[in-house]
């Protein structure tokens, strides 16, 4: 936070940007007067324009950092307060116009506060906004108080508005999908209008991701661009606004204002989730590497490679035929492999012999494991790796034992008939009873057996959420995902060696409010090495590599079932956190000795890759695709190349493919490892590099050591 002369002004700044809002003139709102590079010396507050277009309103005009319905009349608010006296919305007035805004700092964070009260004075809303010296995202939510002695309903609570000073007929990427086809990357040139995304399935969707990139169209100023996310993974929805007067476009984004309708009654106060938005002169790029800082520096709780390990997980290779002298079996292989910890996936658990049974049974299937998990658990734990589970635990069978005792815990609609998906119902994380079944349930896995890594899924959208007769019902979505939040906060509290893989049905539950609660995240079931890629690369333009968990399988992809080298498969696992799913015990002595090397390989420049800057050269379908992984510290350590090599119809010719590193340092000269090649930066960038392929035929890494 810097000193500005202007009153009621405030400069927050982040690693690379500033932040400026002030108090409206008529101390109604905040309003957005810069976002972008640093100003070093202020800018003017904005100010009511002289006139406004016919029918406008001064509310209606200004970058409102919050709008509300009821004081805006035209435009797009993201409040709409009921009483229920017919006049619907409120008016704000700024609590305390003289000394409006109380400013924290601690360490290099810095939150500014600035409360309102609406004109009857028993509404309180609260506007947060805070900045890191460290990252480039801004932090921004909302809380709504009722103070007054009657009830009041939310009929739309979004976190906050965005006003983009991008000109018209900006750019919006967004990430779209469907089961094994999740983060596609997608983009509309939004002239005028609402463009809207989200998600009604109780969990953040394989539909659409909480998160746009917004790329300005204001002549001169093309390369910049912001990024704007929802922090959530219940029902959630973002949209763009595009209107005729002006240069600015609206982002507003919070919990869907369809499926939730938020009652407070006296004294009850709404927290909105976080929307936080990064900005970046470094177009849609600049926005990916800037999440990746933020998610790196306060999402992750670390990025010691305890928490990433090399996984070996049995589902692709057993699928519900879990049985403990086979899973020995391939214990013994993923030993040699280099694995670290070993999970057994879905199966394991009482009556689990398919989808149709045993959610919510959470004890060993004695049947399988007539001595429990503890053989199992010891033995992998004696040949040096860790043990791991998966579990469902916000779902339940029909027919299981616990739906049997407690039909009353899952999600319904007064007397309509239950709908399975995936033959499964979900429990109501609303209820605190069921929260506590669900912490005290993983509680006693944990306690009972030497685990130290949770794969957590979900596999079915959230159907007829409700619980008729309770007033607080229709906010189901936003129960079920605090209790989700709580949970896996329990979790890091008292078991904090415990790694946590959050997964829904593949990448359904991912969002930057996950990212703070787990470890990796599996982005999808598509393992399939093209597909993957894919995948990964819309992932990684707004989610970072460290928690991008990835399986080398022998699976064919969906979309693109053309061969790969084995190698390629391990180089698209390796551009994450690497993991292996393949059925080992089909695997001959060769490709366990090819594979321990790749994995050595990888262990080795895990702690780089995890912690670099990543830059994408072109999309995953151009003949040669890269990902270039950077260190803050090029003197020291290296930049690492992976390449892809996509042209099933060359005639291999090496020359032909060359790689231009973009970060090497100009002046720097660097050795390309395991070469006798030494280029400069400034050299690479401009002629290139010839690809040596000494890995594979169609995938290669480059290490470019510095050496001067
Ligand atoms: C969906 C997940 O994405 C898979 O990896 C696997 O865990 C299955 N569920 C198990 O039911």
């Amino acid at each position: 936070m810097k000193g500005n002369d202007v009153v009621n002004q405030w400069v927050l700044a982040t690693a690379g940007s500033e932040y400026v809002v002030s108090l409206s003139p008529d101390g109604s709102g905040l309003v957005l007067d810069h976002w972008g590079p640093p100003l070093h010396g202020g800018t003017e507050p904005w100010s009511e324009p002289d006139r406004f277009l016919q029918y406008a309103f001064p509310q209606d005009a200004a970058p409102l950092e919050y709008a509300s319905a009821g004081h805006r009349q035209t435009a797009f608010g993201e409040l709409i307060v009921d009483r229920g006296d017919g006049a619907t919305g409120a008016r704000w007035q700024c609590e305390d116009t003289a000394d409006p805004a109380t400013i924290e700092t601690s360490g290099s964070r810095t939150t500014l506060t600035v409360a309102f009260r609406d004109e009857t004075g028993t509404l309180r809303l609260t506007l947060l906004t805070e900045v890191d010296t460290a990252h480039d995202a801004v932090r921004r939510s909302a809380s709504i108080e009722n103070l007054s002695d009657g009830t009041i309903v939310l009929d739309r609570a979004f976190s906050a508005g965005w006003p983009l000073p991008v000109g018209r007929r900006p750019r919006i990427h967004y990430l779209a999908g469907a089961w094994s086809q999740e983060f596609g990357m997608h983009a509309i040139d939004l002239d005028l209008g609402t463009f809207s995304i989200g998600s009604r399935l109780g969990v953040t969707s394989l539909a659409f991701n909480p998160v746009v990139t917004v790329e300005s169209a204001v002549p001169g100023r093309e390369p910049e661009a912001f990024g704007v996310a929802l922090e959530w993974s219940g029902n959630w929805r973002l949209q763009v606004e595009a209107p005729f007067a002006g240069d600015r476009v609206r982002v507003s984004c919070g919990v869907d204002d369809e499926t939730n309708r938020i009652t407070l009654f006296p004294g009850e106060r709404f927290d909105s989730p976080v929307s936080s938005g990064v900005w970046s002169g470094d177009g849609p790029d600049g926005v990916a590497r800037a999440w990746h800082a933020y998610q790196r520096d306060r999402l992750a709780r670390t990025l010691d490679t305890s928490h990433r390990p090399v996984v070996y997980n049995s589902w692709m290779a057993t699928e519900f035929d879990v049985r403990i002298d086979h899973q020995l079996e391939l214990a013994a292989v993923a030993e040699r492999l280099g694995v670290e910890v070993f999970v057994v996936d879905d199966g394991w658990f009482r009556g689990r012999t398919s989808d149709r049974a045993g959610l919510g049974d959470w004890t060993p299937d004695p049947v399988k494991f007539p001595q429990g998990l503890d053989p199992l658990a010891e033995a992998v734990i004696a040949k040096g790796m860790r043990f791991g589970l998966w579990v469902e635990p916000e779902a339940v069978n029909p027919d299981s034992d616990l739906f049997r005792a407690h039909p009353e815990w899952v999600y319904r609609a007064a007397d309509r008939p239950l709908l399975t998906s995936r033959n499964q119902y979900v429990l109501d994380l609303g209820r605190a009873d069921v929260v506590a079944w669900v912490e005290d349930t993983l509680r006693g896995i944990l306690d009972s057996t030497p685990i130290s890594y949770l794969k957590w899924d979900m596999n079915r959208p959230i159907s007829d959420g409700g619980r008729p007769g309770d007033p607080h019902g229709r906010e189901w979505s936003i129960q079920h995902a605090r209790g989700y939040y709580r949970i896996l906060a329990m979790l890091r509290r008292e078991y904090p060696h415990v790694t946590i893989e959050a997964c829904a049905a593949g990448g359904g539950r991912i969002d930057n409010a996950v990212l703070a609660l787990s470890d990796v995240v599996w982005p999808s079931d598509e393992t399939g090495p093209r597909d993957r890629l894919l995948i990964q690369h819309g992932f990684l333009s707004a989610y970072p590599q460290h928690i991008m968990s990835s399986w080398v399988t022998d699976a064919p992809g969906t979309r693109d079932r053309s061969a790969t080298s084995f190698e390629y498969r391990f180089l698209v696992a390796m551009a994450g956190s690497l993991g292996i799913g393949a059925d080992l015990l089909k695997w001959d002595e060769t490709r366990v000795a090819r594979a321990a090397e790749l994995v050595g390989l990888y262990r080795s420049l895990r702690h780089l890759l995890h912690t670099a800057e990543v830059t994408r050269h072109g999309e995953p379908s151009d003949p040669t695709y890269a990902i270039e992984y950077s260190p803050a510290a090029q003197d020291a350590d290296p930049v690492i190349v992976l390449v892809f090599d996509h042209d099933r119809d060359r005639v291999f010719d090496h020359d032909r493919v060359r790689i231009r590193p973009r970060t090497l340092e100009p002046e720097r000269r660097y050795q390309l490892r395991g070469t006798g090649t030494t280029v400069t930066g400034a050299q690479a960038a401009s002629t290139g590099v010839v690809v040596p392929f000494a890995l594979a035929v169609d995938a290669d890494i480059l290490v470019f050591d510095p050496v001067g």
